[in-house]
């Protein structure tokens, strides 16, 4: 197997390690499962885990929001989607709130620019964000159980 090949199938077992982790991350053991795995070093499986920046070696919250904040959005008001979602989780982007519950995070594109201003919550993605529709939506979030 190519190392091409290998490094789709490392993505593939770290996404779904985060995915199963309830508080987003991937642990040091997971990373060296994945190595003895896919045949790979650790220190190959690490290189690849924080080269992507959807990966995360830390805990984080139950909901990840990705704001995007490039040319296209950055131009339909993202600054003022991060200044909300700051307000409302009383937290500043690339932290997570006291009760584990959500992380704020910066993302670039996510290709839906004619939506924009345009966020992603874990795998779901919301565009034509108004602060409204925001706080609408962390309503629904925090109703939700764990
Ligand atoms: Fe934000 Fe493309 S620039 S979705």
């Amino acid at each position: 197997m190519k190392l091409r090949d290998k490094e789709k199938d490392v993505i593939a077992l770290l996404s779904e390690a985060q995915r199963e982790s309830k508080h987003n991350y991937i642990t040091e053991e997971k990373l060296k499962l994945i190595a003895q795995e896919a045949g790979l070093s650790y220190s190959e499986v690490y290189g690849v885990a924080t080269f992507y920046s959807l990966f995360s070696l830390k805990p984080r919250g139950e909901y990840i929001i990705r704001v995007c904040d490039s040319g296209p959005c950055h131009l339909m008001g993202s600054r003022s989607i991060f200044e909300v979602l700051e307000e409302e989780l009383k937290i500043k982007v690339g932290e997570t709130t006291p009760d584990g519950k959500f992380t704020l995070e910066e993302t670039s594109c996510l290709g839906i620019c004619d939506e924009a201003p345009a966020m992603m919550i874990n795998e779901k993605v919301y565009g034509n964000l108004t602060p409204q529709e925001i706080k609408k939506i962390l309503k629904r979030l925090r109703e939700k159980k764990w």
